[in-house]
């Protein structure tokens, strides 16, 4: 069970802003006191670089970045040397598809979905354009989800890569990705899941998934913004070829010759996004005090809670009714999304309308735009009814026009 009134004095932005109603969370969680903090503490009483000082202020450094890289491990259930620190999901998708570039061929094919994020797919609708492999889409259920039976229908022998969302943003439907990744490992096949909304919102175990490689982002799990993560199997990762070369990555260097350091390390070129990895470590340790099963379990009852209410207005349309996870998508009939959304923000409620960065989805479903309402740990029943209400005055507003 969650505390809601104790959690919500965590985020100072509810303190400033009593009145809002923040349901976009799947865009970006509010912030947590402890990772602000953080963040503070570094830039107040460190500032030193990481990795590269031989004075004392550099180890502190060090030692804080490095204990958030054990605190974010061990929230996934990875060993430390298989936590990279990147700029976000986004980031980490896109490493593994340039990287894997190169060893991709015609007659090779790739695996996505059209319920992908962009982050998700358009990094491998380019390294299948430019290695001449095949791009190909897992037919999805009428519902719009991702279905083992509709994997096996596009999984063959050529199969090298497969890309999927654990958790789609826009629908919030748990893909079965652990059956998903075996049938794929029977064809040799690795699996790069984007866990954007999983990470932030239910226990994510990798060792279990058993997936090759695996992105997340900090600003979307309490934590800031310009940090995420690329999980990769340690074998994995010290086998690939960084994207970027630069300072501390490597163990020595010659005029033609580049020995790189063992993973995470070769492939965190430069100056890392220090305070953000501090930060997401202490939003990482945040997360473990409340517990990613309590997470799911609270922003589910709300989502069931929401949904009920809102189906009863005539003339909205719920297009999840059976996700399970904290994500309510829908739309009033007559009305833009974005007319429904700016009509709530009057009401310091905060939801978001559009497409979501999920193009594919919204044409393959045939919707144009759809408004997305999505609950955390600092949302309660309170917050529901007033979205609820909302909504209803929107639509009578709208419709009387
Ligand atoms: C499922 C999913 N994947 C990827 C991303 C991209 O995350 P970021 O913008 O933090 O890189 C998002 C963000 O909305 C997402 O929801």
């Amino acid at each position: 069970m969650i505390d809601v009134k104790k959690v919500r004095k965590d985020f100072p932005t509810l303190k400033y802003l009593p009145k809002l109603v923040y349901l976009d969370s799947a865009a970006s969680s509010l912030k947590v006191n402890v990772a602000i903090d953080a963040v503070n503490h570094y830039y107040t009483h460190l500032g030193a670089n990481v990795h590269r000082g031989t004075y004392q202020l550099s180890h502190d450094a060090t030692e804080l970045y490095e204990k958030s890289r054990d605190d974010v491990a061990q929230l996934i259930n990875a060993h430390r040397n298989e936590v990279v620190f990147t700029r976000g999901t986004t980031s980490a998708l896109n490493m593994i598809a340039h990287m894997y570039r190169e060893t991709l061929k015609p007659g090779d094919e790739v695996i996505t979905s059209e319920l992908e994020h962009h982050s998700s797919v358009l990094p491998w609708v380019i390294a299948t354009k430019k290695s001449g492999a095949t791009l190909k889409y897992v037919p999805l259920s009428e519902e719009g989800r991702i279905t083992v039976e509709g994997f096996k229908k596009v999984l063959t022998d050529h199969t090298k890569v497969v890309a999927l969302t654990y958790v789609s943003n826009v629908f919030g439907y748990i893909t079965p990705i652990e059956e998903i990744i075996k049938l794929a490992h029977e064809k040799g096949a690795m699996v790069v899941v984007d866990a954007a909304q999983a990470v932030p919102h239910m226990p994510v175990d990798v060792k279990k998934m058993d997936c090759e490689y695996m992105g997340f982002s900090g600003h979307k799990m309490f934590g800031p913004t310009g940090i995420g993560v690329l999980y990769g199997k340690e074998e994995l990762l010290n086998k690939l070829e960084p994207c970027e070369y630069g300072g501390e990555m490597i163990d020595d260097v010659t005029k033609d010759q580049i020995i790189l350091k063992e993973a995470p390390m070769r492939l965190e070129a430069g100056t890392p996004v220090i305070a953000g990895a501090i930060g997401l470590g202490a939003a990482a340790r945040y997360i473990k005090s409340i517990g990613a099963d309590n997470m799911h379990e609270h922003t589910l009852n709300l989502k069931k809670y929401a949904q009920e209410k809102l189906d009863l207005i005539p003339g909205v349309t719920i297009y999840n009714k059976t996700a399970k996870t904290g994500i309510l998508t829908f739309n009033v009939e007559g009305v833009h999304p974005h007319d429904i959304a700016t009509f709530l923000d009057e009401y310091d409620i905060d939801i978001r309308a559009g497409k979501h960065c999920a193009y594919l989805i919204h044409q393959a479903m045939g919707l144009q735009s759809t408004l997305r309402a999505s609950f955390h740990i600092y949302n309660d029943e309170k917050d529901c009814d007033q979205f609820v209400e909302a909504v209803r005055k929107a639509k009578n507003f709208f419709s009387a026009l």
